[in-house]
């Protein structure tokens, strides 16, 4: 059946080189490993952790982060394989069009469209939340009336309209401001940490794993679907609350596949991609588990703030000062981390309209700047409306099930290339395939059944809504379904096969 043509890897490497379709070779390993550092540190640890911890699993939240870094880990290996074996952008996308078909790609594709657009508009409102938090700490009242959770939030529509242009002037350009607020962003969960450990009571580490207990019965839409199909009692604390909690806490690593997309932008891809997805994983994974375990030690787990556990757990200790400096620290983190949710956003849709399978005019680049800009503005528009408009609360698990499922994806397929195309230069390898792409796959659609109902109703919706477009536009136009394609294979590079 035609949804399953696939392009071929070769294909995908050559149209990388199209003139009016192509991105400049800049990104060293170490700004791969910063962009990752910049997109995965923020509302996660800023905000969730301590939700996390009162609510469902206590100090050992510190264990929810070691379970999430573990799914997320696997992934990234299978992630990192792809990278290095398909080095074009578009991430997900382009590894999936060339080993499970072009319906797939596009289903990912989508996926990433809402792991992405939303994840930039769920994590703006933080920001115009910390931004007006802050602004109060030095004296400076903004009108409630265009603020955070207004009918209009001003802030994370300036803020977003600022990156967009910022983005479409040059990814070079975006990356050095990048790396001064990651800069900041670092320095400000580094002083948590060292600042935080002389506050630390032992007594509120104990017991590490709270005791089991009845948790709140979820009613209705909100309950995860896991529960709905086996009738299980909800629990908190214990070990599933560990688990529910790493469920939670999963949002915290969304972003290291980010770094995929910029694969056609960095100068050695097959060597530096491995390195910059998975280096930026270990370090996040570091540093969260450090925070949460100053966090739950400074504070006992049931007086923690959800909303701002990290700036309350120094006012708690007298340090009023410090609450300050970390919500300036937020302000400049959650910057960086919106800022690369539309790069990776713009990547994605770049690489679909190169395949045609939305308008090629979109994709085009600007030969000044080198970017899509036209992409650009629009998704920049389309997050900017979403963010400043919706009342989004909840919908941060749909980032969630959008990634997780693009997960899911891309382990499964990792097997499959290796299958099809053994011949392809692989710099880097997922040790132990396929059992580890098949626990990565897994392990991510245990998570994604924890998700809830709700979530799993506007999925579906989402999921309609692409599947429109695909057999309406798509399918009819794709390179693939035009003959465009067989041109590039002929131009295929030859550096991909071993010999
Ligand atoms: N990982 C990112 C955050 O925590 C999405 O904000």
């Amino acid at each position: 059946m035609s949804v399953f043509r696939t392009k071929s890897v070769e294909a995908s490497m050559a149209s990388s080189e199209e003139a009016d379709h192509k991105l400049k070779r800049t990104l060293s390993a170490l700004d791969l490993t910063v962009f990752g550092i910049g997109v995965i540190i923020g509302a996660g640890i800023f905000t969730l952790t301590g939700r996390a911890a009162k609510d469902y699993a206590g100090p050992s939240i510190a264990l929810s982060f070691v379970i999430g870094a573990i799914v997320c880990g696997l992934a990234a290996l299978c992630y990192a394989e792809f990278a290095s074996t398909v080095p074009v952008s578009g991430s997900a996308y382009t590894f999936s069009y060339a080993t499970l078909g072009e319906l797939v790609a596009w289903i990912i594709g989508w996926d990433l469209l809402l792991e992405l657009m939303l994840g930039a508009s769920v994590v703006a409102q933080g920001w115009s939340q910390y931004f007006v938090t802050f602004l109060g700490q030095l004296g400076v009242t903004w009108p409630q009336s265009v603020g955070p959770g207004s009918h209009f939030d001003l802030p994370a529509f300036l803020l977003i309209a600022a990156l967009t242009l910022l983005i479409a002037w040059g990814i070079k350009e975006s990356l050095r401001v990048n790396l001064v607020l990651v800069g900041v962003k670092l320095f400000i969960v580094l002083f948590v940490i060292f600042a935080g450990i002389q506050f630390i009571n032992r007594d509120n580490w104990s017991p590490f794993i709270p005791p089991s207990q009845p948790g709140k019965a979820a009613e209705g839409l909100t309950t995860p679907l896991l529960q709905v199909i086996t009738g299980m009692t909800p629990a908190t604390y214990g070990v599933m609350g560990i688990m529910a909690g790493a469920a939670i806490v999963f949002f915290a690593y969304i972003g290291f596949d980010v770094v995929a997309t910029t694969a056609e932008e960095a100068k050695n891809p097959q060597r530096d991609l491995p390195r910059g997805i998975l280096g930026s994983l270990a370090i996040c994974t570091l540093l969260y588990v450090a925070v949460t375990l100053v966090i739950t030690g400074m504070q006992n787990y049931k007086d923690i703030d959800p909303d701002a556990a990290l700036a309350t757990a120094f006012k708690s200790v007298g340090k009023e000062g410090y609450a300050t400096l970390i919500s300036a620290g937020a302000v400049a983190g959650l910057t960086t981390v919106v800022m690369t949710l539309i790069i990776g956003a713009t990547r994605v849709t770049f690489a679909m309209s190169r395949d045609h399978l939305i308008p090629a005019g979109l994709g085009r680049t600007n030969p000044r700047t080198s970017t899509p800009v036209r992409l650009t503005l629009i998704i920049g528009t389309v997050v900017a409306l979403i963010a400043s408009l919706t009342p989004i609360g909840k919908l941060e698990e749909m980032v969630n099930i959008g990634t997780l499922t693009a997960f899911m994806l891309v382990s499964l397929a990792v097997p499959i290339l290796r299958k099809r195309r053994p011949d392809l230069k692989r710099s880097f390898k997922v040790p132990g395939n396929p059992v580890v792409p098949w626990l990565s796959a897994a392990a991510c659609f245990y998570l994604v059944l924890n998700l809830s109902v709700e979530t799993w109703i506007r999925f579906v919706i989402w999921m309609l809504l692409g599947f429109l477009i695909y057999f309406l536009y798509s399918r009819h136009h794709s390179k693939l379904a035009t003959g465009e394609e067989e041109e590039g294979r002929r131009a295929a590079p030859e550096v991909l096969s071993e010999r």
